[in-house]
Protein backbone atom coordinates (compact mmCIF):
# COMPACT_ATOMS: atom_id res chain seq x y z
CA UNK A 1 0.00 0.00 0.00
CA UNK A 2 1.31 3.38 -0.71
CA UNK A 3 0.90 5.35 1.64
CA UNK A 4 1.98 9.51 2.52
CA UNK A 5 4.86 10.43 4.29
CA UNK A 6 2.26 12.13 6.71
CA UNK A 7 1.07 8.24 7.56
CA UNK A 8 4.79 6.76 7.39
CA UNK A 9 5.72 8.97 10.10
CA UNK A 10 3.48 7.01 12.08
CA UNK A 11 3.18 3.87 10.38
CA UNK A 12 6.98 2.84 9.35
CA UNK A 13 8.22 -0.31 7.13
CA UNK A 14 11.20 -0.58 8.62
CA UNK A 15 13.81 -3.01 10.55
CA UNK A 16 16.32 -3.17 12.68
CA UNK A 17 18.94 -5.97 13.45
CA UNK A 18 17.26 -8.81 15.91
CA UNK A 19 19.02 -10.01 18.69
CA UNK A 20 20.76 -7.17 20.61
CA UNK A 21 21.91 -8.72 24.21
CA UNK A 22 22.44 -6.14 26.48
CA UNK A 23 23.18 -6.41 30.30
CA UNK A 24 20.35 -3.82 31.04
CA UNK A 25 16.72 -4.54 31.26
CA UNK A 26 15.38 -2.54 28.58
CA UNK A 27 12.65 -0.12 29.03
CA UNK A 28 9.48 -0.74 27.77
CA UNK A 29 7.24 2.49 27.85
CA UNK A 30 3.68 2.41 26.54
CA UNK A 31 -0.30 2.84 27.10
CA UNK A 32 -1.59 0.95 23.82
CA UNK A 33 -0.82 -2.86 23.73
CA UNK A 34 -1.79 -4.28 19.98
CA UNK A 35 -4.53 -6.60 19.48
CA UNK A 36 -4.16 -9.36 16.91
CA UNK A 37 -7.70 -9.37 16.14
CA UNK A 38 -10.79 -7.30 16.91
CA UNK A 39 -12.16 -10.54 19.01
CA UNK A 40 -8.92 -10.98 20.96
CA UNK A 41 -9.87 -7.51 22.59
CA UNK A 42 -9.77 -7.57 26.40
CA UNK A 43 -9.63 -5.42 29.47
CA UNK A 44 -8.19 -8.23 31.78
CA UNK A 45 -5.74 -6.75 34.56
CA UNK A 46 -3.83 -10.27 34.63
CA UNK A 47 -1.09 -10.31 32.49
CA UNK A 48 0.47 -13.28 32.93
CA UNK A 49 -2.75 -15.12 32.27
CA UNK A 50 -4.14 -12.87 28.57
CA UNK A 51 -0.93 -11.34 28.02
CA UNK A 52 -0.46 -7.88 27.43
CA UNK A 53 -3.74 -5.64 27.11
CA UNK A 54 -2.87 -2.46 28.65
CA UNK A 55 0.25 -0.68 29.54
CA UNK A 56 -1.42 0.08 33.48
CA UNK A 57 -1.69 -2.95 33.71
CA UNK A 58 2.48 -3.85 33.55
CA UNK A 59 4.78 -3.42 30.37
CA UNK A 60 7.71 -6.46 30.44
CA UNK A 61 9.93 -3.80 32.44
CA UNK A 62 7.61 -3.28 35.15
CA UNK A 63 6.75 -7.23 35.02
CA UNK A 64 9.93 -8.05 35.33
CA UNK A 65 10.72 -5.73 38.48
CA UNK A 66 7.50 -7.51 39.90
CA UNK A 67 8.89 -10.58 38.77
CA UNK A 68 12.83 -10.63 40.52
CA UNK A 69 11.02 -8.95 43.88
CA UNK A 70 8.47 -11.61 43.74
CA UNK A 71 11.87 -14.04 43.39
CA UNK A 72 14.07 -12.65 46.62
CA UNK A 73 10.68 -12.87 48.53
CA UNK A 74 9.99 -16.30 47.92
CA UNK A 75 5.94 -15.10 47.63
CA UNK A 76 3.57 -16.26 44.75
CA UNK A 77 2.87 -12.80 42.80
CA UNK A 78 4.25 -9.44 43.18
CA UNK A 79 2.37 -6.21 41.99
CA UNK A 80 5.17 -2.70 41.82
CA UNK A 81 2.87 0.72 42.41
CA UNK A 82 3.93 3.93 42.29
CA UNK A 83 5.69 4.38 45.40
CA UNK A 84 5.47 2.70 49.08
CA UNK A 85 2.21 4.40 50.51
CA UNK A 86 0.20 3.04 47.27
CA UNK A 87 1.44 -0.22 48.15
CA UNK A 88 -0.23 0.17 51.72
CA UNK A 89 -3.02 1.62 50.27
CA UNK A 90 -3.54 -1.02 48.03
CA UNK A 91 -3.38 -4.08 50.71
CA UNK A 92 -5.81 -2.09 52.98
CA UNK A 93 -8.07 -1.59 50.05
CA UNK A 94 -8.08 -4.97 48.63
CA UNK A 95 -8.08 -6.76 51.85
CA UNK A 96 -10.69 -4.40 53.63
CA UNK A 97 -14.31 -3.68 53.30
CA UNK A 98 -16.77 -1.49 54.87
CA UNK A 99 -17.23 -2.85 58.73
CA UNK A 100 -14.55 -4.34 58.80
CA UNK A 101 -11.43 -3.99 61.39
CA UNK A 102 -7.99 -3.42 60.64
CA UNK A 103 -4.90 -3.83 63.62
CA UNK A 104 -2.18 -1.20 63.55
CA UNK A 105 1.33 -1.21 65.56
CA UNK A 106 1.37 2.51 67.35
CA UNK A 107 4.51 2.69 65.26
CA UNK A 108 3.25 2.49 62.31
CA UNK A 109 4.60 5.13 59.45
CA UNK A 110 3.21 8.20 59.15
CA UNK A 111 1.01 8.49 56.52
CA UNK A 112 -0.56 4.65 57.19
CA UNK A 113 -1.31 6.28 60.00
CA UNK A 114 -3.21 9.05 58.71
CA UNK A 115 -4.61 6.83 55.73
CA UNK A 116 -6.30 4.82 58.44
CA UNK A 117 -7.49 8.00 60.69
CA UNK A 118 -8.95 9.83 57.94
CA UNK A 119 -9.92 7.66 54.59
CA UNK A 120 -10.40 4.43 55.81
CA UNK A 121 -12.46 5.28 58.58
CA UNK A 122 -14.54 7.61 56.35
CA UNK A 123 -14.74 4.70 53.84
CA UNK A 124 -16.36 2.42 57.26
CA UNK A 125 -13.60 0.66 58.03
CA UNK A 126 -12.92 0.58 61.61
CA UNK A 127 -8.81 0.52 63.33
CA UNK A 128 -7.50 0.53 66.67
CA UNK A 129 -3.12 0.67 67.50
CA UNK A 130 -1.74 -1.74 69.49
CA UNK A 131 1.57 -1.66 71.42
CA UNK A 132 4.33 -3.38 68.65
CA UNK A 133 6.18 -5.29 71.20
CA UNK A 134 2.68 -7.26 71.66
CA UNK A 135 3.77 -10.43 70.52
CA UNK A 136 0.96 -13.24 71.45
CA UNK A 137 -0.82 -10.46 73.83
CA UNK A 138 -2.53 -9.56 70.10
CA UNK A 139 -5.23 -11.95 70.82
CA UNK A 140 -6.34 -9.39 73.92
CA UNK A 141 -6.82 -6.47 71.06
CA UNK A 142 -8.07 -8.89 68.32
CA UNK A 143 -12.24 -8.36 67.60
CA UNK A 144 -14.60 -10.61 66.03
CA UNK A 145 -14.34 -8.47 62.50
CA UNK A 146 -10.63 -7.98 62.54
CA UNK A 147 -9.98 -8.82 59.18
CA UNK A 148 -6.39 -7.68 58.77
CA UNK A 149 -3.26 -7.42 61.22
CA UNK A 150 -0.31 -5.11 59.67
CA UNK A 151 3.10 -4.85 61.42
CA UNK A 152 5.87 -3.02 60.44
CA UNK A 153 9.15 -4.34 61.47
CA UNK A 154 11.11 -2.28 62.81
CA UNK A 155 8.65 0.48 63.08
CA UNK A 156 9.17 4.12 62.24
CA UNK A 157 11.23 5.94 64.08
CA UNK A 158 10.83 4.44 67.61
CA UNK A 159 12.29 1.21 65.83
CA UNK A 160 11.03 -1.90 67.86
CA UNK A 161 11.24 -5.11 66.32
CA UNK A 162 8.26 -7.53 65.94
CA UNK A 163 7.13 -10.58 66.70
CA UNK A 164 6.15 -11.39 63.67
CA UNK A 165 5.71 -15.80 64.07
CA UNK A 166 3.84 -15.01 67.47
CA UNK A 167 1.29 -12.78 65.79
CA UNK A 168 0.97 -14.44 62.92
CA UNK A 169 0.03 -17.82 65.17
CA UNK A 170 -2.84 -15.88 66.93
CA UNK A 171 -3.89 -13.92 63.72
CA UNK A 172 -4.21 -17.04 61.98
CA UNK A 173 -6.07 -19.00 64.90
CA UNK A 174 -8.41 -16.13 64.21
CA UNK A 175 -8.85 -16.61 60.47
CA UNK A 176 -7.20 -12.84 60.20
CA UNK A 177 -4.49 -12.25 57.58
CA UNK A 178 -1.32 -10.22 58.43
CA UNK A 179 0.79 -7.94 56.47
CA UNK A 180 4.03 -6.61 56.89
CA UNK A 181 5.50 -3.53 56.00
CA UNK A 182 9.25 -5.17 54.87
CA UNK A 183 11.06 -1.89 53.78
CA UNK A 184 13.59 -1.44 56.39
CA UNK A 185 15.33 -5.11 55.50
CA UNK A 186 15.30 -4.56 52.01
CA UNK A 187 13.31 -7.44 51.18
CA UNK A 188 16.51 -9.71 52.03
CA UNK A 189 17.48 -9.38 55.84
CA UNK A 190 13.71 -10.47 56.72
CA UNK A 191 12.22 -13.09 55.09
CA UNK A 192 8.77 -12.08 56.24
CA UNK A 193 6.69 -14.45 53.97
CA UNK A 194 8.76 -17.00 55.55
CA UNK A 195 7.92 -15.92 59.01
CA UNK A 196 4.06 -16.40 58.79
CA UNK A 197 3.20 -12.90 56.93
CA UNK A 198 0.63 -13.20 54.91
CA UNK A 199 1.16 -10.04 52.48
CA UNK A 200 4.62 -8.05 52.40
CA UNK A 201 4.94 -4.54 50.84
CA UNK A 202 8.32 -2.46 50.35
CA UNK A 203 8.58 0.77 49.20
CA UNK A 204 10.96 0.52 46.87
CA UNK A 205 11.69 3.71 47.25
CA UNK A 206 14.29 3.01 49.58
CA UNK A 207 17.02 0.01 49.30
CA UNK A 208 16.13 -1.12 45.74
CA UNK A 209 16.36 2.18 44.61
CA UNK A 210 19.05 2.74 46.50
CA UNK A 211 20.33 6.33 45.34
CA UNK A 212 16.99 8.78 45.98
CA UNK A 213 15.69 9.18 42.88
CA UNK A 214 12.90 7.05 42.67
CA UNK A 215 9.19 6.22 43.97
CA UNK A 216 8.49 2.81 43.52
CA UNK A 217 6.55 -0.20 45.65
CA UNK A 218 5.91 -3.72 45.60
CA UNK A 219 2.81 -6.03 47.33
CA UNK A 220 3.89 -9.53 47.24
CA UNK A 221 1.26 -12.11 47.93
CA UNK A 222 1.56 -16.24 48.59
CA UNK A 223 -1.17 -17.39 46.95
CA UNK A 224 -4.03 -16.84 43.77
CA UNK A 225 -6.81 -16.28 45.85
CA UNK A 226 -5.07 -13.18 47.31
CA UNK A 227 -3.28 -12.42 44.17
CA UNK A 228 -6.84 -11.98 42.60
CA UNK A 229 -7.71 -9.64 44.92
CA UNK A 230 -4.51 -7.55 44.87
CA UNK A 231 -4.05 -7.84 41.19
CA UNK A 232 -8.28 -6.52 40.56
CA UNK A 233 -8.10 -3.84 42.95
CA UNK A 234 -4.42 -2.68 41.64
CA UNK A 235 -6.78 -2.24 38.23
CA UNK A 236 -9.75 -0.60 39.82
CA UNK A 237 -7.62 2.20 41.15
CA UNK A 238 -5.58 2.75 38.28
CA UNK A 239 -2.03 2.28 40.29
CA UNK A 240 0.55 2.48 37.56
CA UNK A 241 4.44 2.38 37.83
CA UNK A 242 6.43 4.07 35.89
CA UNK A 243 8.60 1.81 34.13
CA UNK A 244 11.36 4.28 33.96
CA UNK A 245 11.18 3.99 37.43
CA UNK A 246 11.23 0.20 36.90
CA UNK A 247 14.54 0.66 35.05
CA UNK A 248 16.37 2.49 37.70
CA UNK A 249 15.08 0.17 40.29
CA UNK A 250 16.02 -2.94 38.94
CA UNK A 251 19.64 -1.68 37.72
CA UNK A 252 19.62 -0.95 41.75
CA UNK A 253 18.72 -4.18 42.78
CA UNK A 254 22.23 -5.56 40.73
CA UNK A 255 24.08 -3.29 43.53
CA UNK A 256 21.68 -3.71 46.80
CA UNK A 257 24.20 -6.89 48.16
CA UNK A 258 27.22 -4.32 48.74
CA UNK A 259 24.94 -1.16 49.49
CA UNK A 260 23.64 -2.98 52.44
CA UNK A 261 26.69 -4.62 53.73
CA UNK A 262 28.71 -1.42 53.63
CA UNK A 263 25.71 0.26 55.19
CA UNK A 264 25.45 -2.28 57.56
CA UNK A 265 29.01 -2.34 58.88
CA UNK A 266 29.12 1.70 58.53
CA UNK A 267 25.78 2.05 60.43
CA UNK A 268 26.66 -0.73 63.49
CA UNK A 269 30.03 1.62 63.88
CA UNK A 270 28.43 4.87 63.98
CA UNK A 271 25.47 3.41 66.77
CA UNK A 272 27.90 1.75 68.76
CA UNK A 273 29.84 5.37 68.78
CA UNK A 274 26.74 7.10 69.89
CA UNK A 275 25.80 4.24 72.49
CA UNK A 276 28.76 5.45 74.42
CA UNK A 277 28.67 9.13 74.64
CA UNK A 278 27.10 10.80 77.26
CA UNK A 279 24.79 12.87 75.84
CA UNK A 280 22.81 10.02 74.74
CA UNK A 281 20.52 8.07 76.86
CA UNK A 282 19.68 5.12 74.19
CA UNK A 283 20.73 4.28 70.80
CA UNK A 284 17.38 2.56 68.79
CA UNK A 285 19.24 0.38 66.48
CA UNK A 286 17.84 -3.64 65.99
CA UNK A 287 21.25 -5.21 66.36
CA UNK A 288 21.93 -3.21 69.78
CA UNK A 289 20.51 -4.50 72.75
CA UNK A 290 18.93 -1.31 74.10
CA UNK A 291 16.37 -1.69 71.06
CA UNK A 292 13.37 -3.32 72.17
CA UNK A 293 12.54 -6.42 70.47
CA UNK A 294 16.50 -6.98 70.06
CA UNK A 295 16.56 -10.61 70.78
CA UNK A 296 13.73 -10.88 68.33
CA UNK A 297 15.95 -9.17 65.77
CA UNK A 298 18.76 -12.05 66.67
CA UNK A 299 16.44 -14.62 66.04
CA UNK A 300 14.76 -14.03 63.14
CA UNK A 301 16.76 -11.41 60.60
CA UNK A 302 19.58 -11.91 58.74
CA UNK A 303 21.35 -8.36 58.78
CA UNK A 304 20.66 -4.76 59.57
CA UNK A 305 20.39 -1.52 57.68
CA UNK A 306 20.98 1.82 57.88
CA UNK A 307 17.78 3.38 59.23
CA UNK A 308 18.14 3.82 63.26
CA UNK A 309 17.00 6.51 65.85
CA UNK A 310 18.90 7.81 68.81
CA UNK A 311 17.42 9.28 71.77
CA UNK A 312 19.13 11.99 74.20
CA UNK A 313 19.34 11.98 77.51
CA UNK A 314 16.88 13.12 80.38
CA UNK A 315 16.61 17.30 80.18
CA UNK A 316 17.99 17.95 76.63
CA UNK A 317 15.89 20.68 75.19
CA UNK A 318 13.55 20.61 72.12
CA UNK A 319 16.02 23.86 71.22
CA UNK A 320 19.30 21.71 71.72
CA UNK A 321 18.01 18.69 69.51
CA UNK A 322 17.41 21.36 66.67
CA UNK A 323 20.75 22.62 67.18
CA UNK A 324 22.42 19.33 67.12
CA UNK A 325 20.55 18.54 63.59
CA UNK A 326 21.41 22.42 62.10
CA UNK A 327 24.90 21.81 63.17
CA UNK A 328 25.27 18.41 60.97
CA UNK A 329 27.13 19.44 57.71
CA UNK A 330 27.43 16.02 55.80
CA UNK A 331 24.37 14.75 57.24
CA UNK A 332 21.48 16.32 55.22
CA UNK A 333 17.99 16.83 56.35
CA UNK A 334 15.24 15.22 54.86
CA UNK A 335 12.76 11.95 54.44
CA UNK A 336 12.83 9.17 52.63
CA UNK A 337 15.73 7.16 53.15
CA UNK A 338 18.07 4.06 51.92
CA UNK A 339 19.68 6.31 49.19
CA UNK A 340 23.70 7.21 49.20
CA UNK A 341 23.27 10.29 51.35
CA UNK A 342 22.94 10.50 55.23
CA UNK A 343 19.95 12.00 56.67
CA UNK A 344 19.16 13.14 60.17
CA UNK A 345 15.72 14.21 61.30
CA UNK A 346 14.49 15.31 64.51
CA UNK A 347 11.07 14.17 65.50
CA UNK A 348 8.73 15.30 68.11
CA UNK A 349 6.58 12.30 69.45
CA UNK A 350 5.19 14.68 72.79
CA UNK A 351 1.47 14.06 71.39
CA UNK A 352 1.34 10.87 70.15
CA UNK A 353 -0.24 8.41 72.27
CA UNK A 354 0.61 4.73 73.12
CA UNK A 355 4.33 5.95 72.17
CA UNK A 356 7.55 5.40 74.60
CA UNK A 357 7.91 8.53 76.24
CA UNK A 358 10.67 10.52 74.40
CA UNK A 359 9.03 13.33 73.68
CA UNK A 360 10.98 15.68 71.51
CA UNK A 361 14.35 13.97 72.41
CA UNK A 362 14.88 11.65 69.15
CA UNK A 363 16.23 12.12 66.05
CA UNK A 364 16.39 9.35 62.97
CA UNK A 365 19.43 8.67 61.51
CA UNK A 366 20.26 7.22 57.68
CA UNK A 367 23.31 6.24 57.38
CA UNK A 368 24.79 6.52 53.35
CA UNK A 369 28.08 5.68 52.05
CA UNK A 370 29.87 8.25 53.20
CA UNK A 371 33.58 7.50 55.00
CA UNK A 372 32.22 6.45 58.47
CA UNK A 373 34.79 8.52 60.44
CA UNK A 374 33.64 11.76 58.44
CA UNK A 375 30.28 10.96 59.38
CA UNK A 376 31.15 10.18 62.91
CA UNK A 377 33.24 13.64 62.59
CA UNK A 378 29.92 15.21 61.50
CA UNK A 379 27.79 13.67 64.66
CA UNK A 380 30.67 14.77 67.04
CA UNK A 381 30.33 18.36 65.81
CA UNK A 382 26.44 18.35 66.39
CA UNK A 383 27.19 17.33 70.01
CA UNK A 384 29.20 19.97 70.76
CA UNK A 385 27.48 22.51 69.01
CA UNK A 386 24.32 21.56 70.77
CA UNK A 387 25.52 21.58 74.31
CA UNK A 388 27.75 24.48 73.85
CA UNK A 389 31.21 23.07 73.99
CA UNK A 390 32.49 24.27 70.39
C1 LIG B 1 8.47 2.14 56.47
C2 LIG B 1 7.97 2.89 55.28
N1 LIG B 1 6.96 2.37 54.56
C3 LIG B 1 6.46 3.02 53.50
C4 LIG B 1 6.96 4.23 53.08
C5 LIG B 1 6.33 4.94 51.92
O1 LIG B 1 7.12 4.90 50.79
P1 LIG B 1 7.00 5.99 49.62
O2 LIG B 1 7.72 7.21 50.11
O3 LIG B 1 7.64 5.33 48.45
O4 LIG B 1 5.54 6.24 49.38
C6 LIG B 1 8.03 4.80 53.78
C7 LIG B 1 8.59 6.10 53.35
O5 LIG B 1 9.27 6.78 54.09
C8 LIG B 1 8.53 4.12 54.92
O6 LIG B 1 9.52 4.65 55.67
Amino acid sequence: MSTSWKTRLIHADVRVPEGYRSLAAPTFRGSTTLFSSASSVSDAWNQYETGYTYGLYGTPTTLELAERIRELEQGYRTVITPGGQSAISLINLAFLGAGDHVLLPASIYGPHRKLADNLLRRFGLDHSYYEPTVGEGIQAVMKPNTRLVWCESPGSITMEVQDLPAITRVAHANGTLVAVDNTWSGGVYFDALAHGADITMQALTKYVGGHSDLLLGSVTVKNEADWQKVGATHQELGFAASPDDCTLALRGMKTLAVRLAAIEASALSIARWLADRPEIERVLHPALNSCPGHEIWRRDFTGSSGVFAIVFRSGTTKEQVVAFVDALQIFKIGYSWGGVTSLAVAYDLTEWTGRPNYQHRIVRLNIGLEDTDDLIADLERGLRKMFGYA
